[in-house]
């Protein structure tokens, strides 16, 4: 919760090695561990990614009474887990670790007769050094000592860390100090599942199950899109050493934590139970959304994490590409029936279609496979293909039978819309929509419509009725499509393609829509400049509104990613840059959208120099700055989340010769500072502009701003 360092990086780099080992290796021996536990990953919560240190005995039992309330008890949600931060300080005279009396003021034991009662089971969380990561007393060296009160209050489960850990760095150290333990928590005679958390640092799919029931693979997730799909992108290579009582695990989820769209949290949690990953719940359960709650309890996509088969989905090729080419992802796993659970993953910013068949994903030859789609709940039939178009950064999820296919069953049948991305105002182009049919039974008739908002020109420019659409076949429409002047900088449409069709003597409907950023271009004397590159940068303006869609990592992290409307040269040592945030979209974690002043807008890395003042989500509304000619911030003030994001908000940057202060506001009225940067190395004169940056790669954050003034 950003009081922690990052350390994704380590990670990835063991996961590149994976990535080219995974050929040459055979898998372990799964569940040498033998503690009879986890024979398929684990489910449940943890407070850590929805609360940090916030933990207290309330939150757990309140969270258990919430999980039988709301049906996850139900779906098979076992585990309330206590992450960092739930100790005192110090431990006792007789060197016992003492539960922190304010949060957990009648101990642990108490909260664990609680949540049984509940029909549930306790996990604590402790770090395998002198130290946890919050900085409270570690288990190393007193291993035996611990476990007996982890298991003297009756705990069931053990999440173990890796901070502090007293220098060690090669996989021995790694592996004596969590089998001791491994050891000390046997020793108890109590059944604890131990969850090892050492980052995927040391390679622990290869020692892993000989001491814990799962390891961590990777650095800490976070709730944003970018932070899920790298972890999926290391996780899923390491599919060889996943089995019974010994997991692959990804991270706890960020499902509910509202960063992400729908659809994204219905991709990480496909894609997690695809890897037969712990499932985790992060959220805040006491006060969960329907739709986030759905997806917790989708019985049939926890079916498939849990399959007693346990094997982990393997990555296929997608559209005759290798697997995870062009973003595009098929993963196949098989089930204990026979069948084959299939999720096509659609990594990219655009809509896209993602095709494989059924012998691809290791099904058997047969005339007719059935496709059971785990989210719309729908059922069709198909005579091998198995596509789909995939909307941006989501899934699409069968559960794939060969044979058995009811005669009531229809045709599985796939509409796709040609792309309008880079459509412009007033400039004619062509859409093309095209219906296939990949099931066995024919499509008698069908008719193809494609819908816009009210502006929109859109006509046909040949047939849009078809009739006799056999097996493998597809046929197409063409309109054209002429988008309107847009109303607001960037205005963002939504396009419909439907078709109506008949089966038998039954008729089906199929939709399909994609988005279309329409630009009102930025007038002089405003220009627009972009350093983030890992997606394309919009800018658009009407009058005194403003908005850009930018991506890119940072700005001075390294990297100097910016997207910015700006002006040349009109910032001399006394001015005053004001605007509004008024609106944000897909802006989440440390995303930032504000005011820049630079030496040279346009020089990104290379000419660092510059003060930032902006609102963030995770960093909330801060002064950021960087004055000694290398990429990295020199200060930021106040501290995360010290105060807290609001939108809209009117931010003012005041430069009086080397000082720089920061106000916001969120009448336009009343000002609050929110620091001033003392900075050397700055120019006379300055650029001035609004920026953005995503934090998320390649997925841009839309922010819209009203007025950009200096004086
Ligand atoms: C590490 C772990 C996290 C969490 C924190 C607690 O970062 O990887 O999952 O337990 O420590 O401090």
């Amino acid at each position: 919760m950003g009081v922690l360092p990052r350390r994704g990086v380590v990670g990835f780099a063991a996961a590149l090695l994976v990535a080219t080992a995974v050929p040459l290796v055979t898998a372990p021996a799964a569940d040498a561990l033998a503690n009879g536990l986890a024979k398929t990953p684990q489910l449940g919560w943890n407070d850590w990614n929805a609360f940090g240190c916030d933990v207290s005995a309330a939150l757990v039992e309140q969270t258990a009474d919430a999980m039988v309330a709301n049906g996850m008890r139900k779906a098979g949600y076992q585990y309330v887990n206590i992450d960092d931060c739930w100790l005192e300080k110090q431990r006792d005279a007789a060197g016992n670790l003492v539960p922190d009396p304010v949060k957990f003021p009648d101990g642990i034991k108490a909260v664990a007769d609680y949540v049984h009662a509940k029909g549930l089971k306790l996990g604590i969380y402790e770090d395998a050094g002198t130290a946890t990561c919050a900085g409270y007393p570690g288990s190393l060296g007193h291993e035996k000592q611990d476990a007996a009160s982890f298991a003297s209050w009756g705990v069931d489960y053990l999440k173990y860390d890796n901070c502090n850990n007293a220098g060690s760095s090669t996989t021995q150290q790694y592996i004596d100090r969590y089998s001791a333990m491994r050891d000390a928590l046997a020793a108890t005679g109590r059944p604890i599942l131990y969850s090892l958390c050492e980052w995927g640092v040391n390679q622990p799919w290869t020692w892993g199950p000989q001491v814990g029931n799962s390891w961590r693979t990777t650095g800490d997730i976070n709730d944003s899109y970018g932070s899920m799909l790298s972890i999926f992108q290391q996780n899923v290579w390491l599919y060889p050493y996943s089995g019974p009582g010994a997991w692959n695990d990804p991270d706890m989820l960020e499902v509910g934590n509202g960063h992400l769209t729908t659809a994204e949290y219905r991709a990480e949690f496909s894609l997690w139970a695809a890897m037969n990953a712990p499932l985790i719940a992060g959220t805040d359960l006491r006060h969960i959304s329907a739709a986030d709650l759905a997806i917790y309890t989708n019985a049939d996509v926890i079916a498939v994490d849990q399959d007693p088969l346990a094997k982990q989905a393997v990555p296929v090729p997608a559209s005759g590409k290798p697997a995870g080419n062009n973003g595009l992802w098929v993963l196949s796993k098989p089930l204990s029936g026979g069948d084959r659970a299939v999720v096509l993953f659609n990594s990219t910013g655009t809509t896209a279609t993602i095709g494989t068949t059924a012998s691809e994903v290791g099904l058997p030859k047969s005339n007719d496979y059935q496709l059971r789609d785990l989210w719309s709940h729908n059922t069709t039939e198909t005579a091998g293909a198995i596509t789909a178009a995939v909307p941006a950064h989501g899934v699409v999820m069968y559960q794939v039978s060969a044979g058995r296919v009811g005669s009531n069953v229809g045709p599985n049948v796939i509409l796709g819309q040609s792309d309008l991305t880079g459509a412009e105002p007033g400039k004619p182009v062509s859409v093309t929509e095209s219906f296939t049919n990949n099931g066995r039974t024919v499509v008698r008739a069908a008719d193809l419509a494609l819908t816009g908002p009210a502006g929109w020109s859109i006509t046909a420019t040949g047939p849009t009725r078809f009739t006799g659409v056999g097996t493998g076949r597809t046929v197409t429409a063409q309109f054209t499509v002429t988008p309107p002047t847009p109303t607001t900088p960037i205005e963002t449409d939504t396009l419909t393609a439907t078709a109506n069709y008949l089966w038998r003597d039954r008729q089906g409907t199929v939709s399909t829509s994609q988005q279309a950023q329409l630009v009102s271009p930025v007038q002089a004397p405003y220009a627009t400049y972009s350093s983030a590159t890992d997606a394309p940068a919009r800018f658009g303006q009407v009058g005194g509104d403003f908005a850009i869609s930018g991506a890119g990592q940072d700005v001075w992290s390294g990297n100097d990613n910016y997207s910015a409307i700006y002006r040349s040269g009109v910032v001399g040592t006394a001015a005053t840059v004001e605007t509004e945030v008024t609106s944000t979209a897909a802006l989440s974690g440390y995303a930032k959208a504000g005011i820049m002043v630079r030496n040279s807008m346009t020089a990104a890395g290379s000419g660092p120099e510059g003060v930032i003042l902006y609102v963030s989500p995770s960093g909330g509304i801060q002064l950021e700055w960087n004055s000694d000619g290398n990429p990295y911030i020199d200060s930021v003030t106040p501290g995360n989340g010290t105060i807290p994001a609001v939108v809209p908000v009117h931010l003012k940057l005041v430069r009086a010769g080397a000082s720089y202060t920061g106000y916001y506001s969120t009448d336009g009225q009343n000002w609050t500072t929110v620091g001033t940067a003392t900075v050397a190395g700055q120019a006379a004169t300055q650029d001035a502009g609004l920026f953005v940056v995503s934090a998320s790669a390649g997925s841009p954050a839309l922010v819209g701003y009203h007025g950009f003034t200096v004086s």
